[in-house]
């Protein structure tokens, strides 16, 4: 590490630990004591450091703000039963935050910002990771543009951020999707493997839609044709048809999901018949009508593994048998054994802090 990249920690003169109820852990509601930060100025990054949590400052012309040059990422962090805590597949992060860089003219985060700024995050707070069943501590790096200027053209200048937050389940119940074949997450050539900012904000309004109806999320289908599944809501899809789990294939307009290729390589491992292909909207319905669709699932940071109990499409809904969920629900428990500690890490997914 170069000498300015040193990391100086201010620490909080007063932990809010004690306002944490654990065994009433919500999504995201309360931010924990520090935050790491770290600028990009002339060209190079500098004045790596940890601060107590707050507002931070920025001018009314920020192109963040305007024109969402801004990526996050999101992660989490595990107390296992002895005491350790590990984060789950951070390296994969650090990755494609990079890559999320590139397509939104960024500077490329360097490992020790990430991976060690995160680790001593996570020294400073290690009291607000919970390990409470279903919780975890959710780990949100973030960077944006913070020229003072509002002409259209990339930022010189940047910053990135990491907070943390306990949380529990992101959603509390099974979800209710809908097809969605008019409003589009991502087309070819956007930025729908990026996880920027925008392709959250593009979604709300479809959301909203369906949430007015009594649906919980979308199902994302392609931008052309609307023929394809993609995603759903802020989440990978994934499907058991017959005795075969299928999935799109990632690319322009579908997120690398770190938990679907967690779930993919589980399945594998399972010796289990897998199928990461394109899948229509046509033959998932009809895999819904015949009972030849025993499983829906997102696959997320936040969510892990969310449960779909209604698919609806053209006005109708498909229920789907809940007695079904046994791949689903034997990935989820396997998912949370690694990541406490409880069984064999065999892909080396945990990263003890
Ligand atoms: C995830 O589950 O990976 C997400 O990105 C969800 C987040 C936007 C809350």
């Amino acid at each position: 590490m170069q000498d300015t990249l040193q990391l100086t920690i201010h620490k909080a003169p007063h932990s809010r630990i004690k306002e944490l109820d654990y065994n009433n852990i919500k999504f995201a509601r309360q931010y924990s004591d520090h935050m790491l930060l770290a600028d990009y100025k002339g060209g190079e990054w500098k004045n790596l450091r940890i601060e107590p949590y707050g507002n931070i400052s920025l001018s009314p012309a920020n192109p963040a703000i305007h024109y969402g040059q801004s990526i996050f990422e999101g992660l989490k962090a595990y107390k296992h039963d002895d005491g350790k805590i590990s984060i789950f597949r951070p390296q994969a992060n650090f990755e494609r935050m990079n890559i999320s860089a590139e397509r939104m003219v960024m500077p490329a985060i360097p490992e020790e910002i990430f991976m060690d700024g995160m680790r001593e995050l996570l020294k400073v707070d290690s009291q607000w990771v919970p390990n409470v069943e279903g919780t975890a501590l959710y780990i949100r790096p973030f960077m944006f543009a913070i020229d003072e200027f509002i002409g259209v053209r990339p930022s010189d200048d940047f910053t990135f951020m990491i907070i943390t937050s306990p949380v529990g389940a992101y959603y509390a119940k099974p979800v209710k999707v809908r097809v969605e074949t008019h409003y589009t997450r991502a087309v070819k050539g956007g930025t729908g493997y990026a996880k920027t900012a925008g392709n959250y904000a593009a979604s709300l309004y479809p959301a909203k839609l369906a949430h007015k109806d009594g649906y919980d999320q979308l199902i994302w289908t392609d931008g052309q044709e609307h023929k394809y599944v993609e995603e759903s809501g802020t989440m990978n899809i994934m499907f058991v048809i017959g005795d075969t789990l299928v999935t799109a294939p990632t690319g322009d307009t579908i997120l690398n999901g770190i938990t679907r290729d967690s779930v993919l390589t589980l399945a594998r491992d399972w010796g289990m018949n897998v199928e990461v292909r394109p899948l229509t909207v046509d033959e998932l319905i009809d895999a819904a009508k015949t009972g030849k669709l025993k499983e829906a699932f997102g696959a997320g940071t936040a969510a892990t593994i969310a449960h779909v109990d209604t698919i609806a499409h053209e006005g109708i809904d498909y229920k789907l048998d809940q007695s079904g969920w046994e791949f689903s629900e034997k990935v989820l428990k396997a998912l949370n054994d690694i990541r406490l500690g409880r069984v064999e890490d065999k892909f080396g997914w945990n990263y003890l802090i």
